[in-house]
């Protein structure tokens, strides 16, 4: 099976009225297997035994809330994002919803809680900003040189970590979420957090993160009585999402003020940060929300994705190989630095590589 995809209230949809229609078979929610029988870290087994069970599309039914449809043919999926692409409605992260919505930490304004917990028109009111300067080349370039550096200092890394044999330590995958965090900081807080050299800044944001996406996880799939009464795994969640959205707002408010003192006049392009704040319509709070959800987005799936891909490398050496004459002929040493024109220019890795690598290991089910 290649990927499942799950969607849940969709349904004013034309095309998953008719899935309504047709009441997909499969279990209710109550007698699914309880949370402890299957690891946390690889719940994507209940589903692909849930649809090798019951078939290409099924429904998990709860009777207080809309069913769950679960899709395993790549067509269907695709066919569920074009759908609903101007309307998406993502279930998870109910529990990540709920703290932004409680507020107690007295930061979100009522209803403009972020892109990864809103829909309808104000998902489409920050999104549509954001989109503009995330998919625009010129200001993602600005990243090249300080990525590329994190890129160098990650490989010299990895050449002093290897034992005689040659080999990685085996939770390599900890380096991966330090280098995901690393790139991700860049773009989110504006700024190195040393956490190649173990900074205690970067200590505290690697815990708060990995406390942050437990906690989602054990809300979402676990008991869920945080609906009602705040449970330790909800109270856990609540204190590193505040750490994190201060934290970021001390770092946005710091972009803000240089940007005030630098008075850009258009001659040096901007980053995204600086971009999103000299946007009008949007305002300083969702620009700190998006750079949280960036992150949070960002992190598992970014280390996942470069796991999965040297693992893919390291089993097709002469894929490796070709990547790699590929990537010195164009770059050569890259003792100048890596430039957007170099690396418009290495068609394989994106262009075949990552395709069929997502197509085998789809990062996000
Ligand atoms: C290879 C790495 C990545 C993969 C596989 C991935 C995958 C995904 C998927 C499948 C979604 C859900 C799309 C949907 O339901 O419509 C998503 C949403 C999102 N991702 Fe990524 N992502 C990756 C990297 C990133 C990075 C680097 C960032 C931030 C810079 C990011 C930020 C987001 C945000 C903010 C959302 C929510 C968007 C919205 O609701 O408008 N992702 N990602």
């Amino acid at each position: 099976m290649k990927a499942i995809s799950m969607f849940r209230r969709c349904l004013s949809t034309p095309t998953l009225s008719q899935v309504k229609k047709l009441e997909p078979p499969g279990p209710k929610f109550e007698d699914l297997p309880s949370y402890n029988a299957y690891d946390p870290e690889r719940m994507h087994l209940l589903w692909e035994d849930l649809s090798k069970q019951y078939g290409p599309v099924f429904q998990v039914k709860n009777s207080s809330e809309p069913s769950m449809y679960f899709l395993s043919d790549v067509q269907d999926i695709h066919k569920m994002f074009k759908v609903t692409a101007k309307n998406p409605i993502r279930p998870f992260f109910e529990s990540y919803r709920v703290v932004r919505e409680r507020n107690e930490n007295n930061f979100f304004e009522q209803g403009k809680l972020g892109l990864m917990c809103q829909h309808g028109e104000e998902w489409w009111r920050v999104r549509s900003k954001v989109q503009v300067h995330t998919n625009k080349p010129q200001t993602i370039a600005t990243y090249i040189p300080k990525m590329d550096d994190i890129g160098k200092e990650f490989v010299e890394r990895m050449a002093k970590l290897r034992n005689e044999n040659n080999e990685l330590p085996d939770d390599f995958i900890k380096e991966l979420y330090k280098w995901a965090l690393e790139i991700m900081a860049l773009v989110s807080l504006n700024k190195r957090i040393g956490g190649f050299e173990g900074s205690e800044d970067s200590k505290k944001l690697t815990e708060a993160a990995d406390k942050i996406m437990a906690n989602i996880a054990e809300c979402e799939y676990g008991d869920k009585s945080w609906r009602h009464t705040p449970t330790a795994a909800f109270n856990t969640l609540k204190e590193n999402h505040d750490f994190w959205i201060r934290y970021t707002e001390s770092e946005v408010n710091k972009c803000y003020e240089e940007l005030l003192s630098n008075k850009p006049d258009g001659s040096k392009p901007l980053n995204v940060m600086e971009s999103m704040l000299l946007t009008p319509g949007l305002s300083r709070k969702d620009v700190i929300i998006t750079m949280m959800d960036f992150v949070m987005a960002a992190i598992d799936t970014t280390a996942q994705t470069v796991a999965f891909t040297l693992y893919s490398l390291a089993s097709n050496p002469q894929q490796q190989k070709r990547l790699q004459q590929e990537i010195d002929s164009i770059g050569g040493d890259a003792e100048d630095g890596l430039t957007s024109s170099q690396m418009a220019n290495i068609p394989f890795l994106p262009n075949r590589f990552l395709k069929k690598h997502f197509d085998c290991f789809p990062q996000v089910h």
